[in-house]
């Protein structure tokens, strides 16, 4: 039975086993009337979309400390902010959340609203956050779809059509789960179930608390359940950072463009990034190195190979774009993990550079 019955056994499930996560007000605190805070409902979802719960704990305790309610972060410098994002990836979210932070603090008088439509309209929030805020922070029956979700549902109702052509069948399907009680347990058990039950490679059906209404066990086939399209190939694309470093330990580093990828974030300069090597002029003239190295990394649309050139610098060189932060105000973890990448690559030739350098006498 896939109905009424499966949510009220999978809400006695999570009483159960519900993970216990720095961002949840867990069944039993619910039970003795303690409610979730919005922002923290709201800052946990942006930083779960696209990333894992374990990658996101220390984050959002971080972000907490430093920022413990919306207003706060209004308040935040951006640099800050993105700086703590910072190895989080898809910068985007980081961007909009301010944004979304100074619009609740400024037009609602730092309160978030409680219905799905109202939640939409704010930035960075899209169709699957609002539903999460609506129904985790302020128990709203609306149904919370995401990938676990999705798993869960093409199993239970044994949806053969690959994803993403049947995501509104999966949606519609997750609605008829929806229980008018309980609807924010009910969303965070089914996330649980899929992240501990209902894994993608190999879910352990023998455990699962809704096994009996299960029309993928009953046929054999919820491991091959949701159906997937083969992905495109990603493409590869190519760019140079140059990471130069001047005699009294300063580096030139310059703050990536609003729109675009890193969008807002601290990098080094360098060239486009292309299917081709380009020919951009390095940011300072110098004696530039390449190194043997490349770093790689996956984005979600492409691949890079990024060749990294470095340089020490004279105290007095002009450069042509970027600037110069102190060493001593420099933190390789407030860059994103490309451009940490390539520092971590660079840092020991730099090092022996400016051993050699110091050695002859000063570059000029
Ligand atoms: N993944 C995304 N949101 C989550 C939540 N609220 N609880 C557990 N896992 C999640």
């Amino acid at each position: 039975m896939r109905d009424a019955s499966s949510a009220d056994t999978l809400l006695d499930w999570y009483d159960a086993h519900a993970r216990v996560l720095p961002w949840r007000v867990g069944p039993s605190d619910r039970r003795v009337g303690v409610s979730p805070d919005p922002y923290r409902v709201w800052l946990s979802e942006i930083m779960l979309q696209q990333t894992t719960v374990a990658a996101v704990k220390s984050y959002y305790l971080r972000f907490i400390e430093l920022w413990p309610t919306v207003q706060r972060l209004a308040a935040a410098e951006d640099a800050a902010v993105m700086a703590e994002w910072a190895g989080l990836g898809y910068y985007a979210r980081a961007r909009n959340l301010l944004k979304c932070a100074r619009v609740l603090t400024h037009d609602f008088n730092g309160r978030f609203p409680e219905d799905y439509a109202a939640l939409l309209d704010l930035p960075g929030i899209g169709p699957y956050t609002a539903a999460a805020i609506s129904a985790i922070a302020f128990d709203r029956p609306v149904t919370v779809v995401d990938g676990n979700v999705e798993r869960v549902v093409a199993r239970l109702f044994a949806v053969e059509d690959p994803v993403p052509a049947s995501k509104s069948a999966l949606a519609a399907h997750a609605e008829t789960l929806t229980p008018r009680l309980r609807p924010g347990d009910h969303a965070q058990a089914m996330m649980d179930l899929g992240a501990t039950i209902c894994t993608p490679r190999n879910p352990t059906c023998g455990i699962c608390p809704l096994m009996d209404g299960c029309e993928a066990r009953a046929r054999g086939i919820a491991a091959d359940l949701p159906r997937k399209l083969p992905k495109k190939a990603k493409p590869t694309r190519l760019g140079t950072v140059y990471v130069a470093r001047r005699e009294d330990g300063a580096f030139l580093v310059e703050t990536r463009a609003e729109k675009g990828l890193l969008g807002g974030m601290l990098g080094w300069p360098g060239t486009e990034w292309s299917d081709h090597a380009s020919e951009d002029a390095p940011p300072v003239d110098a004696a530039w190195t390449p190194l043997g190295e490349e770093v790689r990394h996956t984005f979600t649309h492409f691949h890079l190979k990024l060749s990294v050139q470095t340089a020490v610098l004279g105290n007095d060189a002009v450069p042509l774009r970027g600037r110069f932060i102190a060493r001593r105000e420099f933190r390789p973890s407030d860059m994103p993990t490309v451009m940490r990448k390539a520092y971590d690559l660079a840092s020991e030739t730099l090092a022996a550079q400016a051993e050699q350098e110091e050695a002859a006498g000063s570059p000029d």
